[in-house]
């Protein structure tokens, strides 16, 4: 569908769904803007981040079922030219049982991104976690045999990958198979230990020969840190070099307000651009804690509010982060943000149950927070928006 006729369809949605104009435009002031939804009807549609962005990469945002209706799926389209189903497409929620596939929440993301025009990111076909229980056992109870998992993936993929074909325009082929022990190269999962590390190989020739043209991502989180890096390259190098279709990385970024530098993000920008990858920014949030990998109780020191020099700090690294995504044009294929807004993201119940956390670029109310204005505020942005 044509750019216009998607941002009047978005409009058309607020007006039905009453959505109140708080004044204020995308351009203006610091402070919570306007969802930029709202509108007279006469005045021109404000741009969304995908009109900002449109000379540079899709602008898009990960959703579950819930989010593709009234006021997130007004934004969404407002914002957004490309979705990533959040969770309902990875092994364990779409293939719960060995001979039962459950389809109809993709289906139901996918015929919303179809109706609107929007890209569809697959994610994900291969990981460790969030797998059924039933993958990696036997009739009996016992561990699987190597030749019946292989086959299993295949099927998995085959099917998956086939009927999303005509929507999904890439996937993230395998998640998080590097290690985060610096000793060794690959994670100890039973994908590893069952198959071996042709897991990797074969999932991306399943996926290839399911859709040859199908864009396909190794997809991980940490890549900043150039030890991880340094793995991963290595990992990625040995699939080019084997000649395995493997179309680009996936940098997960699920960042904070403390890390990656600017330098460190270049580095690593460069790092993978060297191996002629294409990168994508798959699931991108910037905690306003420093980044924590283990599960604990809330404590007292976590209730912090969004203001001051909390706001201040995530305003300035999501203005430095967007201006070398801009810089790296070309290379960057695509930047998806992990959840809609600070109201609903996963941040608030990981790795601390019940802390708030803010994460996004809008807020609890779904308006602009002022990060989108410096995200939005450079030379030529918008220019060529309707
Ligand atoms: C990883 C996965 C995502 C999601 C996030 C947490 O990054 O790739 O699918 O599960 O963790 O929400």
């Amino acid at each position: 569908m044509h750019l216009s006729a998607r941002v009047i369809m978005a409009t058309g949605i607020s007006l039905v769904l009453g959505l109140a104009s708080c004044g204020g435009s995308a351009q203006s002031g610091k402070g919570r803007q306007d969802s930029g939804l709202s509108g007279s009807g006469l005045a021109a549609p404000q741009p969304g981040l995908k009109d900002y962005y449109k000379d540079y990469f899709p602008v898009g945002v990960a959703v579950n079922s819930r989010n593709i209706k009234g006021p997130e799926a007004a934004l969404i389209l407002k914002e957004y030219n490309s979705v990533t189903p959040e969770n309902d497409m990875k092994m364990g929620p779409v293939h719960p049982a060995a001979d039962q596939y459950n389809f109809a929440p993709v289906d139901s993301i996918v015929a919303f991104a179809r109706r609107h025009g929007l890209k569809v990111r697959g994610h994900n076909l291969c990981w460790h976690e969030q797998t059924p229980d039933w993958l990696f056992k036997d009739a009996g109870g016992g561990e699987v045999a190597k030749s019946v998992l292989l086959s299993r993936l295949r099927d998995h993929i085959r099917t998956v990958v086939s009927r999303y074909k005509k929507d999904v325009y890439c996937w993230d082929v395998v998640n998080e198979a590097i290690s985060d022990d610096s000793t060794e190269l690959l994670r100890k999962s039973p994908w590893l230990k069952i198959i071996g590390p042709s897991f990797i190989d074969s999932a991306f020739w399943y996926a290839h020969r399911a859709d040859p043209k199908a864009e396909l991502y190794y997809n991980d989180y940490n890549v900043v840190f150039p030890e991880k890096a340094k793995r991963i390259y290595t990992l990625l190098k040995g699939l080019k070099q084997r000649g395995v279709p493997i179309t680009g990385i996936g940098i997960q970024a699920h960042w904070s307000v403390y890390q990656p530098t600017e330098q460190q993000l270049r580095s690593t920008l460069d790092l993978f651009k060297s191996l002629g990858l294409k990168i994508q920014i798959t699931e991108l949030d910037v905690s306003v804690f420093p980044w924590e990998k283990n599960k604990r109780a809330l404590l007292p020191k976590d209730q912090i509010r969004y203001q001051g020099q909390v706001e201040d700090r995530q305003t300035a690294f999501y203005k430095m982060i967007f201006k070398v995504f801009r810089d790296y044009k070309g290379v960057i294929s695509g930047v998806t943000f992990w959840n809609v807004s600070d109201r609903d993201t996963w941040l608030n119940y990981y790795p601390v149950e019940g802390r708030k956390n803010y994460p996004l670029l809008f807020d609890s109310a779904l308006k602009r927070k002022p990060a989108y204005q410096a995200v939005t505020d450079f030379k030529g942005a918008g220019a060529t928006a309707p």
